[in-house]
């Protein structure tokens, strides 16, 4: 039928009767945006879809922000500058959904929130992802993602939780990621990737990182004073430990099996928030003995303590005695060189604490539960200064 208007006053007409009506309109989402939910939901195995998931309420011929009750898991904004509704956020359930995440994601260009997490996402994180500039949350954890973290993602300036943790992704960490001044939890744990931990400091609202489980290597860098829970075991670090003096804020240290050396200084001991402190397994020498007094006693709110597993000689400081009976709820010392008595407070029947003495060289008696396991023989422990000087 021909029309009896000019095509751009038509045009007008009609943008004027959606805005009058907009619940009639066949489609008021950006097309564009309803192309990509469609390529999305087309890339997931339908045998992975199960009857009222999210995905399964995804009903390709209907239009995403208008239909009331369909489409879960997604949420419209009307963007001030347009007429048509647009895609921002996407925050999936976890049913095992099983797919590869296409380009065209990177065109969802008013996204806030990407959430994945917990599915069956195969292969590579697109490229496209660098479109994605007003992204604050980003989590695809849980997954089988592989290939490298896309440099691209240092250009989400927004960025303030990244979650890539519990999948395959290996080579490097973007050395750029540190521009990302909004960033607040940064989770990369349990992936295959490798190389040094890059220099966050600019990141200097991060209260999270966790970089555990990978194939990390290299000495510690600076880090960002803000964070308040710091793992990295399950790497091969190496050197010294002096960066985590400067952590004030820090809560939870775990810096486990690694290849850390060296003494574990004062100021590291004297972080006053911290709880929870592993160092187990790593090549730890000592701690400063001299001012052991000054040493994770005077923490106030520490309650579990692992040290077990390294280098350490010397006797029990006999401070350890009044923390065992007051606040300590956990205290590994297990698999040292440990010498001499034990502070008298731990043979007291009434204590009953998570940890272990085992496989030092203490005096330890047999009726305390933290020496069960026994001490080492006595040709390993020869020469070593028993403390009892
Ligand atoms: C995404 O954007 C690219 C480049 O503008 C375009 O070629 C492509 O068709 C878009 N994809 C969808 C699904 O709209
Ligand atoms: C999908 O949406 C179309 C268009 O709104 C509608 O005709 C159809 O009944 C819907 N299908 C289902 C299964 O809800
Ligand atoms: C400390 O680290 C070791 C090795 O990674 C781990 O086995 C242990 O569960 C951790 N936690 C505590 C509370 O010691
Ligand atoms: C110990 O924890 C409490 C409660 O979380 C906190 O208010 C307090 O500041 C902490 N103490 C120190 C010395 O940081
Ligand atoms: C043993 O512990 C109990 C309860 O905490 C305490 O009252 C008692 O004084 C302790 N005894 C010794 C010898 O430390
Ligand atoms: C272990 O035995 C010693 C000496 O007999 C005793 O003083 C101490 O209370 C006992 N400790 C425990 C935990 O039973």
């Amino acid at each position: 039928m021909p029309s009896i208007f000019p095509s751009g006053l038509y045009s007008i007409v009609l943008t004027a009767f959606l805005a009058l009506f907009p619940t009639i309109a066949h489609s008021v989402t950006l097309e564009s945006d309803s192309a990509v939910l469609s390529l999305l939901k087309r890339s997931i195995d339908p045998n992975t879809i199960p009857i009222s998931s999210f995905l399964d309420t995804w009903n390709l011929s209907a239009d995403p922000c208008e239909s009331t009750s369909q489409f879960l898991g997604i949420l419209c904004t009307y963007p001030e500058d347009e007429s048509r509704q647009r895609i921002v956020a996407i925050d999936l359930d976890s049913f095992g959904y099983d797919g590869v995440l296409t380009q065209s994601i990177g065109n969802l260009t008013e996204l806030t929130t990407l959430n994945l997490g917990r599915n069956k996402f195969r292969g590579p994180i697109p490229d496209s992802i660098s479109g994605l500039r007003k992204l604050t949350t980003l989590s695809m954890s849980g997954n089988f993602l592989s290939g490298s973290i896309p440099r691209g993602i240092t250009m989400l300036k927004k960025l303030e939780s990244v979650d890539l943790s519990y999948n395959t992704l290996s080579g490097s960490i973007p050395a750029k990621l540190s521009g990302l001044r909004r960033l607040i939890h940064l989770r990369l744990s349990h992936n295959e990737l490798s190389g040094r931990i890059p220099d966050l400091t600019a990141s200097w609202q991060l209260d999270t990182l966790e970089l555990d489980n990978n194939q990390l290597y290299g000495n510690l860098p600076n880090f960002p004073a803000s964070l308040r829970t710091l793992s990295l075991s399950h790497n091969t670090l190496s050197g010294h430990i002096t960066p985590i003096g400067k952590l004030k804020n820090l809560k939870l240290l775990d810096l486990s099996n690694n290849r850390l050396t060296g003494s574990i200084r004062q100021q590291i001991l004297k972080l006053s928030q911290v709880f929870h402190i592993n160092v187990s397994m790593n090549l730890f020498t000592g701690i400063e003995v001299a001012k052991f007094v000054a040493n994770l006693v005077t923490v106030s709110n520490l309650t579990s303590v692992n040290l077990a597993r390294n280098d350490f000689t010397g006797p029990i400081p006999r401070e350890y005695g009044v923390k065992v009976v007051n606040s300590w709820k956990s205290l590994f010392l297990d698999h040292n060189f440990l010498t001499g008595d034990l502070p008298q407070e731990f043979s007291n029947a009434s204590i009953r604490m998570k940890g272990s003495l085992a496989n030092n060289c203490l005096r330890c008696p047999t009726n305390v539960t933290l020496c069960l396991g026994g001490q080492r023989s006595t040709s390993e422990c020869v020469g070593l200064n028993d403390g009892s000087e």
